[in-house]
């Protein structure tokens, strides 16, 4: 395998720019091929078998143009289609959800722990099963919050009605008295100063993003798959749909890295 090719990273669309930020910190010498799903999103309400049969589309286009890893930026990807992912990959395949959950391990004072993402996820089981595998004792509450996608890719971070949403969807984790609260959705770390707001100051917010650019960084590490100093780096960004939306939205994610992007069907 090459050092230089590239890492893939794909989303369902625009929320996965969350983890490429990460990554670009964590990683400035990494070249990466960013894939967003944008004729295909919301992925969060569609069956398992449906992001099963996207996510693993976007895999093979994104091995098709030599990636010597992949990142599943997608929480909904992650819970649905990792196994399947690493079942047909040559490459590693990272997700964001055991990640996350080793971070929410690392930051409860003993819990219950709370979970946040789509429709999907919460339904999955993946988080509760990730936390369990670390720690079995420890409680874990879940709730699902599918309005708060739509929220932000309308820019509406810290509008009113996001916080009477946030409310609503956050009593029972906030009765239950979690002391952490993993935002398992690549768009709810736009939304941490609302969601720490309504939770309270004592609750730790838990964003998966800089936890899985370190698993990223271990893994290349572990496989001696680092880019070498000095080659020359670049951000490629490719979407199913819409790149004019992907770009002016996409930036409020990513700042000035995005100033274009392809257009590629794949189905
Ligand atoms: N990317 C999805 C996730 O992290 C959120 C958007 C969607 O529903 O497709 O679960």
């Amino acid at each position: 395998m090459n050092r230089t090719a590239p890492i893939g990273i794909f989303d369902s669309g625009i929320g996965g720019l969350t983890v490429a930020r990460a990554l670009y910190e964590r990683l400035p010498g990494e070249s990466t091929i960013y894939f967003g799903d944008t004729a295909r999103v919301p992925y969060g309400p569609k069956s398992p078998e449906t992001v099963r049969r996207y996510s693993l589309e976007i895999l093979h286009w994104l091995l098709g143009q030599g990636v010597k890893l992949v990142v599943v930026a997608c929480n909904t990807s992650t819970a649905h289609a990792l196994g399947a992912l690493r079942e047909q990959s040559p490459v590693p395949v990272i997700g964001v959800i055991e990640p996350g959950a080793r971070a929410a391990v690392a930051a409860t004072r003993g819990g219950p722990v709370g979970v946040i993402g789509t429709a999907g996820t919460i339904a999955s089981q993946a988080y509760p099963r990730a936390i369990h595998a670390l720690a079995p004792a420890l409680r874990v509450e879940q709730a699902a919050c599918p309005l708060f996608v739509p929220l932000v890719e309308e820019g509406w971070f810290d509008h009113p009605a996001a916080e009477l949403i946030a409310r609503d969807y956050l009593r029972p984790l906030a009765t239950a008295a979690v002391d952490v609260l993993v935002l398992g959705c690549t768009h709810y770390p736009l939304l941490k100063p609302l969601l720490g707001r309504v939770m309270g100051q004592e609750v730790r917010l838990i964003d998966s993003a800089a936890e899985t650019a370190q698993a990223v960084a271990e893994t290349l590490a572990a496989a001696q798959l680092e880019a070498p100093a000095g080659h020359v780096v670049f951000h490629r960004f490719v979407v199913s749909d819409d790149e004019p939306r992907f770009r002016q939205v996409g930036s409020r994610f990513i700042g000035e890295k995005l100033t274009a992007a392809e257009v590629v069907a794949l189905g």
